[in-house]
This record gives C-alpha cells, structure tokens and sequence, in this order.
C-alpha cells in the first residue's frame, strides 16, 4: 500500500499507534515467549512468588525446581543456606511477569540473554558469597573464568535498566500497582485486540462510525464507493454513495488522487447529511471537490445521489500530494485538510 494511502487511512494508523505503546515508555509485563503474562490455574509450588501472577504454570515451576535442586546437589549444608536463596530467585526469574525485560527478548536485534538482569547492588552481593555457583548456572563461554574479577562478573550479570533489573522490578510501585488486574474476556482478548470487520476492498481511505444509534459504519475506497456495514457485521449490496463515475483517479497503484474521505454530520442523528472529499476533473482542471449529500428519504444506507451540493473546490494539479481528511470539530467547524506541492493547508467551513 502506498505511503499516501496510509496517511489517509487515519483510523488504521490510530490502531497500529496503539498497538505499539499501549504502555508509555513502551514497557510492560511480558514473558519470555512473548505473550502476556497470566494467573497460573493452580498455585506455584517453587517459585510462589509468582502464583498469582506471572509467566509460569505448574509445570514450568516444576522444572525450574529441578534444576535448582540439581545445582543444589553441589552444595553443603552451609553453601546451601548461604547461596540456596540467590539460585532460587535467580532461576525463578523466567517466571516473573516482566521476564522480557530481564532477559533482553524484547528487542529481536540483541540476543537473549541465559541469565536474567541482575541489579549492580545485587550483584555485588551475589559475587561476595556465591560467585563460583556461576558455572552452575551458566554454560556460556562469556562466563568463563571471569568469577574472581567482580567487575567482569558483573558486566556478565548486569541489566543496566535501574527499573527493570532484579530485583528493584519487584520493588517499582509504577510496574507493580496494576499487575493482574486486566482480565480476558471470553475469547481471550486482552486490552486491546483487533478483529476483522470488512475485506475484499481496493485501496479504503476512510471508516466512519454512523454514531446514530444503528451502530453501522461505514467504510470509502479511493475508486468512489462507500460501503455501509450493519451492526451484525454485515456489508449492504448496494453502496451508500457510488462516485466512481465521477472520482478522479487511475489504476496505478500510486496515484493519490480519488475519493479521500467522509465525514457524518456531527448530529447526523436527525441532520442526515455526510460531506465527501474527493478529485475531479472540470473541464480538463484537475481539482479537489468538498461536497454535501443528503440520505436518502427511502433508504437509510444510501445517500440520495442526487442531492449534491457542492461546497468548496481548489485547484489540484498534481496527482501525489493530495491530502484529504475531513473532520468536524468539537466546534462544529468542518475542518478540510488540502495538501499542496509546497505544504499541507488546513480550510474550515462553518
Ligand atoms: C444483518 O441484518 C440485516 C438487516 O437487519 C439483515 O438483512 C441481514 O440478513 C443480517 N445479516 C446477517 C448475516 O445476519
Ligand atoms: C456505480 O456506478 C457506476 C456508474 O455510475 C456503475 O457502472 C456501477 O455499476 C455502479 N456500481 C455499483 C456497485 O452499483
């Protein structure tokens, strides 16, 4: 789809913003295969910690304590009292609900790192009693030799994210206040999810909701058509507005020209007009319509296409460069957005 397109499919580009930083910072609670973190059915028996919200569920939580009393076979009874609790919270970190974090999935250009992110303080703690259990935990070659020198072993060790290391991510009022309480709904959405509503359509620009009480909506394609869709979601035969006679536009792929946009009346409930944007050719000069149609007294998911009225046209030479949104204001200004050669323009009409 063409970089114009997208500008002008305002309300898709609003779903993809979301769905990148649905936390600001881009943060938040993710597990190691990330998916969103979740209360496990039954209660942990090693890492409790993370019963009641977390990334593990009974069998994971099992493993992880097998591991940890195999490395805990190396230890006598002293080294077990005193390195027994770093092995465990350290293990028991793939279970924590911001396990991404500490262990650098996120981002898919680093490698993931064996061991979660320690924080400085921590470390230093780790490396003052514990430092040799580290070959126990790690294969990593990186690991090798490096247990006598605590700045090397650090540096192995170390989230440098003060808020995300462990275990100042347990301590983060911020990270912590609202942890578990989103639930899924039936289908198992969470937050936010996105289900398809319309397809089968060529190049749409625009999707407005009828916010009458009918719950349509109602979606345009750059060619000339508006499509109505029906609160069971699904699409009339016949278009709510068929411009395509009229529209200017072309069947390469990046002509920015056409049918643009659509915007209801702000009481489209009992004032029953929409106002289009779209291209037009008047005597070979190429221009930008704004225009008002009324509905149809007949049929309520049809405009009446022959109550036109138009109510701004600009000159538009070029076919890329073109803008075209509409949008009504809190003011109950029609605000027109025209895009030039040399910039963008913005017109209201009250
Ligand atoms: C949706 O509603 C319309 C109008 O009420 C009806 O004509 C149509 O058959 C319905 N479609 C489905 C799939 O239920
Ligand atoms: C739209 O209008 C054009 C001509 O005005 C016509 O040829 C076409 O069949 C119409 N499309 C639909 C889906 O009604």
């Amino acid at each position: 789809m063409s970089r114009a397109v997208w500008h002008r499919a305002l309300l898709p580009r609003c779903w993809f913003l979301l769905l990148l930083c649905p936390w600001p910072g881009g943060s938040h609670p993710q597990c190691l295969d990330y998916k969103p973190p979740f209360q496990p059915l039954e209660p942990l028996v090693f890492c409790k910690e993370y019963s009641k919200f977390g990334c593990c569920d009974v069998e994971k939580d099992d493993q992880i304590s097998q591991r940890y009393y195999q490395i805990m076979d190396y230890f006598d009874y002293s080294g077990y009292l005193t390195c027994g609790k770093y092995i465990h919270s350290i293990l028991c970190q793939e279970c924590s609900p911001y396990s991404a974090h500490l262990y650098d999935a996120e981002d898919a250009h680093t490698p993931m790192r064996e061991l979660p992110g320690l924080c400085g303080d921590y470390c230093g703690d780790f490396w003052h009693q514990c430092r040799y259990v580290l070959s126990l935990l790690t294969e990593s070659e990186a690991a090798i030799g490096i247990e006598d020198d605590r700045e090397r072993f650090c540096a192995f060790l170390e989230l440098k994210d003060p808020h995300y290391c462990y275990p100042n991510v347990l301590a983060s009022a911020e990270l912590n206040a609202n942890l578990g309480t989103v639930r899924a709904d039936p289908e198992g959405c969470l937050q936010l999810c996105l289900q398809e509503v319309a397809n089968g359509l060529r190049n749409p620009v625009a999707m407005v909701h009828a916010r009458d009480g009918t719950h349509r909506f109602f979606v345009a394609e750059q060619l000339g058509y508006v499509w109505a869709y029906l609160a069971n979601g699904s699409r009339v035969d016949r278009p709510f507005l068929n411009l395509t006679r009229a529209v200017l536009t072309s069947p390469w792929a990046g002509d920015e020209r056409g049918f643009l946009c659509m915007a209801l009346h702000p009481r489209f409930a009992s004032v029953r007009k929409a106002y289009v944007y779209y291209s037009v050719a008047v005597k070979k000069e190429e221009r930008i319509r704004v225009s008002e149609f009324t509905l149809s007294a007949s049929d309520v998911n049809m405009l009446d296409h022959s109550s036109e009225r138009t109510l701004l046209e600009v000159v538009e030479p070029a076919s890329n460069h073109n803008g075209g949104q509409l949008l009504f204001g809190h003011d109950g200004y029609l605000y027109i957005f025209i895009e030039q050669a040399t910039g963008a323009g913005v017109e209201t009409l009250p």
